[in-house]
C-alpha cells in the first residue's frame, strides 16, 4: 500500500494519549490508532479513527507516527521490538516520541532511526491529564528543526506552546528538569506546612499565606486546595514520580552532575510506596512529613 505522507499514526491511548490523538482527530488529520490492549481506542475509533493491529501495520499508512507510551521498554518496543514500527516505516517517515523517557534511550532510538533512514523528534510534555484534555499542555521538542517545523500543525492542535529546544536529547534533559522542580515543590511545600503547623499556626491560614506569598508559583496555587481539603487523587502519582526521578538521577549520573536534593527527595517517594501511598498524588508527601514529626497522618 502507498504510504500517505499526510496521514498519522498514534501509538499509546493512555490517560495522556486518548485526549492529545482526539485533538488531532478533531484538527482533521487523518488518524491510525494502535493500543497495546483493546478498549481505549473505540471512542477515536466512532470519531473517524482507523485502527491498526500492531506498530508495524500503522507505520505502514502513515508519513509521521506519534507515540506516548510509559517508560524506556515501552519505547523500545514500539520502535524496534518485533512487529514495532521501525520495521515497516518508509525511509522518510517522521517518528515523534512525546513519552517521559531517559536521554540514554531515546538517543539509542535516534541512532536507529538514523541508520534506518527516519526522521526522529523528541517531544515530552509538561502538563497532567487536564491540560491534555483542555489542549494546553507545553511540548518540549529536539531534533532537526526541519522535522520539528514539519510537526508543528499537529502540535498546535494538542498544545498551548511548543518550544524548539535543540538538535539531539535537549527536550528529554528540560522535561526532567521541570518534573524534578515539581516533585520538590511537593516537598518543600509539605515540609513547610508541618513545621508552621507545630509552631501552633491553622493549616488554612498558612495555606492562604504561602498562596499570596512571593514564594507561590502556578504550581503552588494549583496544590493549595487539595492540600485544604487533603485530596490526594492522584494527577500525577508518587509512583510515577518515583520514575521519572528515577530518570533523571541516572541522567546525573551519567553526566557527573550532582543533584543531592532530588537524590534525597526521592527517598521520600520510596516510603510513600512502602507506607501504602504509591498511587496517590505526590502531594501526598506531606503524610509522611507528619509521620516523621510524630503527628499520624489524617486520611
Ligand atoms: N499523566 C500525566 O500527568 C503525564 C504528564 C506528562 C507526561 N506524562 C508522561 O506521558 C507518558 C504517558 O503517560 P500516561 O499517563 O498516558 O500513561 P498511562 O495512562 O499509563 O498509559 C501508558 C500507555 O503506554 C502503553 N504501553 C505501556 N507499555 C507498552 C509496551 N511495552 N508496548 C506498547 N504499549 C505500551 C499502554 O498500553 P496498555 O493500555 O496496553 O497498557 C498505554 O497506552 C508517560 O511517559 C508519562 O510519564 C504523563
Amino acid at each position: 500500500m502507498m504510504t500517505d505522507n499526510a496521514a498519522v499514526g498514534w501509538i499509546g491511548l493512555g490517560k495522556m494519549g486518548v485526549p492529545m490523538a482526539g485533538h488531532l482527530l478533531k484538527a482533521g488529520f487523518a488518524l491510525t490508532v494502535y493500543n497495546r490492549s483493546s478498549g481505549p481506542e473505540v471512542g477515536l475509533r466512532d470519531a473517524g479513527a482507523a485502527v491498526a493491529e500492531s506498530p508495524a501495520a500503522l507505520a505502514q499508512n502513515v508519513g509521521t507516527i506519534i507515540s506516548m507510551t510509559s517508560d524506556d521498554a515501552a519505547l523500545a518496543d514500539v520502535t524496534d521490538g518485533p512487529n514495532g514500527a521501525f520495521g515497516a516505516a518508509a525511509p522518510g517517515t517522521l517518528f515523534i516520541d512525546m513519552s517521559t523517557v531517559s536521554p540514554d534511550i531515546s538517543a539509542k532510538v535516534g541512532a536507529r532511526a538514523n541508520e534506518l533512514g527516519l526522521g526522529y523528534l523528541r517531544a515530552p510534555v509538561s502538563g497532567g491529564v487536564a491540560l491534555a484534555v483542555a489542549g494546553t499542555i507545553t511540548v518540549l521538542a529536539s531534533g532537526a528543526r526541519a522535522d520539528f517545523d514539519k510537526a508543528l500543525p499537529l502540535f498546535d492542535a494538542m498544545a498551548k506552546k511548543s518550544f524548539y529546544v535543540g538538535e539531539a536529547e535537549e527536550a528529554r534533559y528540560i522535561k526532567l528538569a521541570l518534573n524534578m522542580m515539581v516533585g520538590m515543590t511537593s516537598a518543600m511545600m509539605s515540609e513547610a506546612l508541618v513545621f508552621a503547623e507545630r509552631g501552633g499556626a491553622a493549616r488554612d491560614t498558612i495555606l492562604d499565606v504561602m498562596g499570596e506569598s512571593a514564594i507561590a508559583s502556578p504550581l503552588v496555587g494549583y496544590k493549595l486546595e487539595p492540600m485544604r481539603k487533603r485530596d490526594f487523587s492522584p494527577t500525577f502519582s508518587a509512583k510515577q514520580m518515583a520514575k521519572d526521578y528515577d530518570l533523571l538521577l541516572a541522567a546525573g549520573r551519567n553526566t557527573n552532575t550532582p543533584l543531592p536534593l532530588a537524590a534525597f527527595v526521592r527517598q521520600i517517594w520510596s516510603s510513600m510506596i512502602a507506607s501504602g501511598y504509591g498511587e496517590e498524588d505526590f502531594l501526598a508527601y506531606v503524610k509522611i512529613m507528619e509521620s516523621l514529626s510524630g503527628t499520624p497522618p489524617e486520611e
